[in-house]
């Protein structure tokens, strides 16, 4: 999938702009808060209705203005061509509108137009809890198939409910039923995450071992209370400390998803640049599975490219990333000068965009 031309008006610091991208590589360059970040979370309001900053739509409309409208228009890898169109505005709220014609729900529009993000802020995959891995997991999966979220809403009711009922005392045969509601829906929530980390898993391994040379390995790991029983067995076994404690101490709320180098935690064992690279690699692997599925190359944003990265990853990340296997790609980086000598020398050919004050020239 290729976004051929992007406008922009009063997104954030920019008032009005009009793009038309390169289907290979785009580059954005400018000072720190030029912009360059915005251009690309205007590019993930057309994909997915929202900012990948935790920002609200009403925090995305330009200081002092009342709306904002994104605008873009797609190339299908298979030659279908797409209108885009997203506004917000600060009574009426979100309108997401595809060939002209309003979705009646924005969650129609997930897993249509396959985008993937690598930016800064990725590293809390890493450093946070498991809350944060849980979220990055199911916002995969949600974009893969169309019937998980509906699961894991059920999932969370019913769990909700089991622990407003543990504080009640409740009769045995009640929470029966909440163990085998909870127990279903576990089963398939549990069966997909296994299948999905199943997959990443060799691509994570081999993106990584590109990206650094070989010099290092890592392994990414699900943990889940059920892979010891199934979860109506061990709500059951837990029965006891859950009337204690009031609240379910088991089932895939507390699932994980372990990373590691060269067999030790990440968080505490590798650097800074092999973190960088470890969620580089994850996201490469997330690429693969929603080109497969969309059976459309994914576009590629990568903002600040050289974020804790050596020349030589770098280098080797856009040998990667600009041959066949991946489609559209937008960079943003500060520095002009080192970002067209790596591009250069990794032999990719780009358009280059430079950002000031929310403004784009040639
Ligand atoms: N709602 C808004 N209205 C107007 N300006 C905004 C709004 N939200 C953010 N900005 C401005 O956008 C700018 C930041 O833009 P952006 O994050 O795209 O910068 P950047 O070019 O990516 O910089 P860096 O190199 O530091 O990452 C800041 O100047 C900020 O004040
Ligand atoms: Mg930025």
């Amino acid at each position: 999938m290729i976004l051929d031309t992007l406008s922009i008006i009063n997104f954030k610091n920019i008032c009005e702009e009009q793009l038309t991208l390169s289907p290979d590589v785009n580059c954005f360059v400018g000072d720190n808060g030029a912009g360059k970040t915005n251009i690309l979370d205007a590019v993930h309001y057309l994909a997915l209705a929202k900012s990948m900053h935790t920002l609200t739509d009403s925090q995305s409309v330009c200081h002092g203005k009342d709306s904002f409208l994104v605008d873009g228009k797609f190339k299908r890898d298979d030659g279908r061509l797409d209108h885009v169109v997203c506004g917000y505005t600060r009574r009426g709220g979100k309108t997401l509108k595809r060939n002209g014609k309003e979705y009646d729900k924005l969650s129609d529009h997930i897993g249509g137009f396959p985008i993937v993000v690598v930016s800064p802020a990725d590293s809390a995959l890493i450093s946070d809890s498991a809350e944060e891995r849980r979220r990055y997991i199911n916002r995969l999966i949600s974009q893969l198939d169309r019937g998980y979220l509906a699961q894991l809403i059920r999932y969370n009711t019913t769990l909700q409910e089991r622990n407003k009922v543990l504080k009640m005392n409740p009769a045995e045969d009640m929470l029966l039923i909440y163990d085998q509601m909870l127990s279903t829906s576990a089963d398939l929530l549990y069966q997909r995450r296994t299948e999905i980390i199943a997959q990443m898993r060799p691509l994570v391994e081999e993106y990584y071992a590109l990206l650094s040379d070989q010099r290092e390995e890592v392994e990414i790991e699900y943990r889940s209370d059920l892979q010891s029983a199934p979860l109506s067995e061990l709500l059951l076994q837990s029965r006891q400390k859950d009337f204690v404690n009031e609240f379910t101490s088991v089932g895939v709320h507390r699932d994980d998803i372990i990373f590691s180098i060269g067999g030790y935690p990440l968080r505490k064992f590798g650097s800074q640049g092999q973190q960088k690279s470890f969620l580089i690699a994850l996201k490469l692997a997330e690429y693969r599975l929603l080109a497969e599925k969309a059976d459309d190359r994914p576009i590629l944003l990568l903002d600040d490219l050289f974020d804790k990265l050596d020349m030589r990853r770098v280098a080797q990340l856009l040998r990667l990333v600009g041959g066949d296997m991946f489609g559209q790609i937008m960079i943003t980086d500060c520095n002009k000068h080192r970002l067209q000598r790596t591009l250069s020398e990794a032999g990719v050919e780009y358009k280059l965009f430079h950002i000031n004050q929310g403004k784009a020239t040639l």
